[in-house]
């Protein structure tokens, strides 16, 4: 038995708990403090018969309404190193300490790895849903075991990284519709930080950031502060500006699709993929389609990054899916490519 009850709310106010700042409620809110607490919700049949949500950091989110249901939030704290063998560190945090934090603490440690996913906002245990990434990096390469509580059974399980199934911005955990269905709840993550270490700057922004500051032989904390530089002018800080991050994926699409783009749009930014397919920038595509900085009612495409939907005051979930519509129908009569959201819709009628 938990040594204290759980913490439920009821009619709990959502707004302050989404980084685009959407005005909801849900008819329930439990935050969980420790694995004991997320056991003890398993075992309990009122609650488990609730329809559940699991809410991270709110930074990937897009309340079109309001819950009528459980919505559970992990705040299991904690930060250790948890092994280490001849080739790496294995760091190990609880679901809900904040990303950036972690990863900054990492650096002060001594164990670099995660620098370049510096300053994405959310939390340890929403990382591996969507497979964060940024830089050149994706969480999935510095993953060593996902831990879970799977509340249908009222048991912990564990996922090796070869058992995510991550993708590009996906996972199993999004797959199997954990949000939907507040099946597993993430507890803890398990990194595997390399000791054998160099430094990722590909990115064409990140070696431009160093190059200015005159780093020719960067350390983490050196590509950290870069990453954070070019964050912070690029993407607005959800505290300033409500935001959700990239709002839409970058498409992938077939050889074909990309050659007779590149011919009709030379400098179109392409990335081509090993499967001989190729990624394109969907900012590139919202910006040419004539979105970069323009509103629509009290939600807009951000100025220095068109990728970006902010709300600019007062908005609400729907104002949010227009702006998101009409977005998506400019960009697939323009390009025909269609673009998918990255954010969750939650509450759509
Ligand atoms: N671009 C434009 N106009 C814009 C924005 C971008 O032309 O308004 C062009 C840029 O010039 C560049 C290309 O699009 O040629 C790519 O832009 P950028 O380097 O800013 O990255 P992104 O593809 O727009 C992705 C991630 C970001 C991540 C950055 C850096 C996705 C959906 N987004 O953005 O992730 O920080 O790369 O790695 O993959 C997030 O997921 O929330 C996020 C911010």
């Amino acid at each position: 038995m938990p040594a204290m009850p759980l913490e439920l709310v009821h009619d709990a106010d959502l707004t302050l708990r989404n980084t685009l700042a959407l005005p909801a409620r849900t008819r329930l809110l439990a935050t969980l403090h420790s694995t004991a607490d997320a056991l003890a919700l398993a075992a309990d049949p009122a609650l488990s018969a609730e329809r559940r949500f699991i809410l991270g950091g709110g930074s990937n989110l897009v309340l079109c309404g309001d819950f009528d249901g459980l919505m559970l939030a992990p705040s299991i704290r904690g930060r250790r190193l948890a092994g280490e063998d001849a080739e790496a560190w294995f760091v190990h945090a609880g679901a809900g300490e904040n990303w950036h934090d972690f990863v900054q603490w990492t650096l002060a440690q001594g164990w670099a790895g995660l620098e370049n996913l510096s300053l994405i906002p959310g939390t340890v245990g929403a990382a591996p849903i969507q497979n964060i990434g940024a830089y050149g990096l994706e969480v999935a390469e510095r993953l060593a075991e996902v831990e879970a509580i799977d509340l249908a059974r009222g048991e912990t399980r564990r996922f090796p990284v070869a058992d995510c199934r991550f993708g590009y911005r996906d996972s199993v955990f999004k797959q199997e519709g954990w949000h939907l269905d507040g099946r597993f709840l993430i507890t803890g993550v398990t990194f595997r930080l390399p000791r054998k270490w160099a430094p990722l700057t590909r990115y064409a922004d990140v070696e431009r950031e160093l190059a200015a500051c005159g780093t020719a032989t960067p350390n983490a904390r050196d590509v950290a502060n870069a990453i954070v530089a070019i964050r912070q002018r690029k993407l607005p800080d959800p505290a300033q500006v409500p935001n959700a991050g990239s709002f839409f994926q970058n498409p992938v699409i077939d050889a074909v699709q990309a050659a007779s783009l590149q011919a009709l749009y030379p400098s179109i930014p392409l990335y081509p993929q090993a499967d001989g397919r190729a990624k394109l920038a969907a900012g590139w595509l919202i910006e040419q389609a004539g979105w970069k900085g323009r509103n629509l009612g009290p939600v807009g495409m951000y100025e220095q990054q068109a990728l970006v939907l902010v709300n600019r005051g007062h908005a609400r979930g729907a104002d949010v899916l227009a702006l998101a519509r009409a977005v998506q129908a400019d960009v697939l009569t323009r390009f025909g490519v269609t673009l998918q959201p990255e954010p969750i819709y939650l509450g759509m009628a």
